[in-house]
């Protein structure tokens, strides 16, 4: 199970790569367990320099990023897989992380496996699955580590619609577990979303002195999307790519 207790809080996050072209300004949040945060956006308006900040792994030009969550996991937009291995090995061998028995393991699996979808080619080699059927296994993968926080980046750009459909019919299995935030551009995707974090608003640029509340808007497609006080927990934030193994 992921740790309910995670948060991270971010305070006047600013970030230019650029000096003084910033892409973002004076924007605070807390993310919290079960919610879905969508990043919407266009191409090059920071979302996923934003979900670097909130891994840690890029620190932001102002403000400071707060994380209590012992897990952050990562989905890039290309799948990346051993491409011998079986799906079901994929999955297994993060259960296998987390010390079960490869019996338990490749149950486990099976039933993640199935939440997304993707019974049928438990036994196929990662080179001979699709597109999406490559992603929707990276999501599985992923969310079999319980992660504290995951981020997704993407997860449907490189896919054709009726491809992406398929991984987005499953994204709602990402719900109720600990943070999840995704960077997308697709509508679809965002709808699945519980919360949505807008970089479409304007960027600012050299330094503006603008006030920063139309630079970056975070805002709600549905009920219960307030943002429930957590209390804290251990601050020890690791962080695993889903790279290939
Ligand atoms: N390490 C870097 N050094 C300099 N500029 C960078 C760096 N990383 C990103 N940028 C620039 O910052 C801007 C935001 O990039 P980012 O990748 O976060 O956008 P994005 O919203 O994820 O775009 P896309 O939808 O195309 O993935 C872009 O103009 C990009 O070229
Ligand atoms: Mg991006």
């Amino acid at each position: 199970m992921p740790n309910l207790d995670a948060r991270v809080t971010a305070q006047g996050l600013g970030h230019w790569f650029v000096h003084d072209h910033w892409l973002f300004r004076d924007f605070s949040f807390d993310l919290v367990p079960q919610h879905v945060y969508a990043v919407t956006g266009p191409s090059g308006s920071g979302k996923s320099t934003l979900l670097s900040i909130i891994a840690g792994w890029l620190g932001p030009s102002e403000g400071t990023v707060t994380r209590h969550a012992d897990t952050i996991r990562w989905v890039f937009q290309n799948p990346h897989g051993v491409p011998r291995r079986t799906a079901l090995d994929h999955v297994a061998l993060a259960y296998i992380g987390q010390g079960f028995k490869r019996k338990d393991a490749d149950l486990a699996a099976m039933d993640m496996l199935t939440r997304f979808h993707l019974e049928g080619i438990a036994d196929s080699p990662f080179a001979a699955l699709s597109g999406g059927e490559a992603q929707r296994l990276m999501l599985a993968r992923g969310l079999a580590t319980s992660p504290d926080v995951f981020l997704i980046d993407e997860p449907t750009a490189q896919l054709d619609r009726t491809t992406a459909d398929e991984v987005n019919a499953v994204m709602s299995s990402l719900a109720g577990q600990g943070i999840v935030v995704i960077a997308t551009h697709d509508p679809h995707t965002r709808a699945m979303c519980s919360d949505v974090i807008d970089l479409a608003g304007e960027v600012a640029h050299s330094d503006s002195s603008e006030p920063a509340s139309n630079v970056l808007g975070i805002g709600a497609e549905s009920e219960g999307v307030s943002h429930p006080a957590v209390p804290s927990g251990p601050d020890t934030s690791s962080v695993f790519a889903e790279q290939s193994t």
